[in-house]
C-alpha cells in the first residue's frame, strides 16, 4: 500500500543533471582530465568526490588537489544555479507533485547533492514536500540505501510503502536496496532495474505507476 513518493532531485525534478555535466567538462578542459558525456552518464546519482573518482579512473591525485577540483567544480555549478528559477522544472512535474499531494501522500526528496536544498528554494517547491534528504543528511551515498531509509523514516513510512523516482543507475539500486517500489527515468541501460521505467520525465503517469506494482 503505497504511502509516500521519494523524488530524486537532480534529472527527476529539474534539469540540473544537464549544469553537472557542463561543470566538469569545464574543470576536466582545465586539467585535461578525459571526460565526456559517456563518462557523464555515470555520475548520476554519484556524489561529487566520487564523481571525481570516476573521472579520474584510478589516477593517483594527492588529495588537496582532489579537494580543489571538486571545490572549482561546485563554484560552475553554483553559477548556474544563481541563474535557476522555475522555468528549470522538468516539464509538469509541479502539477504532478500538487496531484499526488492532493491525494494525501506524503512527498520528499531524497538527493546525493549537499545544493538540494538551495536548488528546491530556487525552483520555489521546498514546502511542497515533508521532508528534504540532501548529501549532508547521512554518510554512505547512493547506491547505499541509507538515503532512501532515513528519509521513508522520517516522514514516518515502511520502506515498502515508499515509491522512488530515480534516473540514476545508483538511485535505482538506492531504492531497491531500501525495499522501496523503484520508478526509473531514461533508458534501460541506465534505469533497466527499476520495477517501472519511463523514457523521459514527461511519460510518468502516477496512475498507472499506482496501478501497476
Ligand atoms: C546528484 C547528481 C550528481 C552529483 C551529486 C552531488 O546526485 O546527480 O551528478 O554529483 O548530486 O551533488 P553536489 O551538488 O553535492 O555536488
Ligand atoms: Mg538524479
Amino acid at each position: 500500500n503505497i504511502k509516500g513518493f521519494i523524488f530524486d532531485l537532480d534529472g527527476v525534478l529539474t534539469d540540473t543533471a544537464e549544469f553537472h555535466y557542463r561543470s566538469w567538462q569545464k574543470l576536466a578542459d582545465e586539467e585535461n582530465l578525459n571526460f565526456n558525456r559517456q563518462i557523464n552518464e555515470q555520475l548520476r546519482g554519484v556524489s561529487r568526490m566520487q564523481s571525481l573518482e570516476i573521472i579520474l579512473a584510478g589516477q593517483e591525485v594527492p588529495t588537496a588537489q582532489k579537494k580543489e577540483w571538486t571545490d572549482r567544480k561546485n563554484e560552475y555549478y553554483q553559477e548556474y544555479l544563481a541563474e535557476l528559477t522555475k522555468k528549470n522544472i522538468l516539464d509538469d512535474m509541479e502539477a504532478k507533485l500538487h496531484q499526488l499531494k492532493k491525494a494525501g501522500y506524503k512527498l520528499a526528496v531524497g538527493s546525493s547533492s549537499r545544493n538540494a536544498k538551495k536548488v528546491l528554494k530556487n525552483l520555489q517547491i521546498s514546502d511542497l514536500f515533508d521532508t528534504i534528504s540532501d548529501g549532508n543528511s547521512v554518510e554512505r551515498a547512493k547506491p547505499a540505501p541509507d538515503l532512501f531509509l532515513h528519509t521513508a523514516e522520517v516522514i514516518g513510512l515502511e520502506p515498502a510503502e515508499c515509491v522512488v523516482l530515480e534516473d540514476a543507475e545508483s538511485g535505482v539500486e538506492a531504492a531497491l536496496a531500501a525495499g522501496m517500489i523503484a520508478v526509473g527515468i531514461g533508458p534501460a541501460e541506465r534505469v533497466g532495474k527499476a520495477h517501472l521505467v519511463y523514457t523521459s520525465v514527461s511519460d510518468i503517469d502516477f496512475e498507472e505507476v499506482l496501478t501497476k506494482i
